[in-house]
């Protein structure tokens, strides 16, 4: 198994991304950090914390992490995500309270506690782990890799350069690039390929299980989002997070190139953009990141639609 933390900002992506690495027989999950990005950091945790207690996980571990990004004052996406986060889909309030403790003695926990080294999933903004890289150095030897959902090697979407999780944080994105760690950048360029389409949706309300509903449910207002046009003609809604995940667990499900990517933080008009660059000759520096590129979209909506009808 691979022993793996999730970063997340839940998010109706994030929610099914969580759904979906539950059911993963590849994965160990060895716990949740949350933080500030689609919703304020009250609104990521408690969305973590009800969702693993709605589809009857509340014994994964969740730690409380960053309220807002390093330097900037924090944007959130309530018009993508809804006003709680999850679609305004209402969840019971969860009974299970986050981890004692703030979430860098959590992760740092966590990743001492793994026989094996750690994967690091996250699927929003970056000021977790980069500030976790920063107070404790030492562990970078102890973190695999790391699999972002986040960037775009030739596309943005809070601005025309950049894509919203490196958008929030990019000061805390350059740092994780920066870090030495090898990186699986699944940015826009596949996650706008990863789409659910309004039969998808209907599929997985007709699964008529738990996780199924949720699904359907939560994808309601966030489809009607893509649908509006507002950041251009869209087939469906990009399920962007889980494409993450099942970076892992089912590589061959899509394609890749290995190029050196950088974080802008300056540029007037690219700040927040990540940079990369493929070319074999004149690389303007070292590999850092596998930038996944494409996807087979329906054999990844089976492996969500497999995962949702396998909760009760
Ligand atoms: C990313 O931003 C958030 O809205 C989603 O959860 C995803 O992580 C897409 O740009
Ligand atoms: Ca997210």
């Amino acid at each position: 198994k691979i022993p793996v933390i999730l970063d997340v900002d839940t998010g109706v992506d994030d929610a099914v991304a969580i759904m979906y690495a539950l059911t993963c027989e590849e994965l160990d999950i060895l716990g949740i950090s949350t933080v500030a990005g689609n919703q304020t950091l009250d609104k990521t945790t408690r969305n973590t914390l009800a969702v693993l207690e709605y589809l009857g996980r509340p014994e994964v571990p969740v730690a409380r992490g960053a309220a807002g990004p390093f330097c900037r004052p924090l944007h959130t996406a309530p018009q993508v995500h809804g006003e709680n986060g999850l679609g305004n889909v209402q969840l019971p309030e969860p009974v299970k309270q986050p981890e004692a403790g703030d979430a860098l003695t959590c992760l740092r926990r966590w990743i001492e506690g793994s026989a094996q080294p750690v994967t690091i999933i996250a699927v929003g903004p970056l000021t977790n782990i980069a500030l976790l890289l920063k107070a404790y150095p030492h562990l970078k030897a102890r973190i695999e890799r790391i699999a972002i959902m986040g960037g775009g090697a030739f596309r943005g979407n809070a601005s025309p350069a950049a894509e919203f999780n490196i958008y929030v944080d990019p000061e805390a994105a350059r740092m994780v690039f920066k870090a030495g760690i090898p990186m699986i950048m699944c940015g826009l360029d596949v996650t706008m390929k990863a789409y659910a389409t309004g039969e998808d949706i209907d599929a997985f309300a007709a699964l008529g299980t738990k996780a199924g509903k949720f699904c359907a449910d939560i994808f309601r207002f966030y489809y009607d989002f893509h649908m509006s046009g507002v950041r251009g003609k869209l087939p469906g809604c990009a399920v962007h997070d889980a494409v993450t995940v099942m970076a892992l667990t089912h590589p061959e499900l899509m394609q890749g190139q290995d190029a050196y990517v950088e974080v802008d933080i300056d540029g007037e008009h690219t700040w927040g953009c990540t940079a990369s660059d493929f070319r074999e000759r004149n690389c303007s520096g070292e590999k850092n990141a596998r930038v996944i590129l494409d996807i087979d979209r329906e054999a990844f909506i089976q492996q969500l639609l497999k995962a949702a009808a396998s909760f009760s």
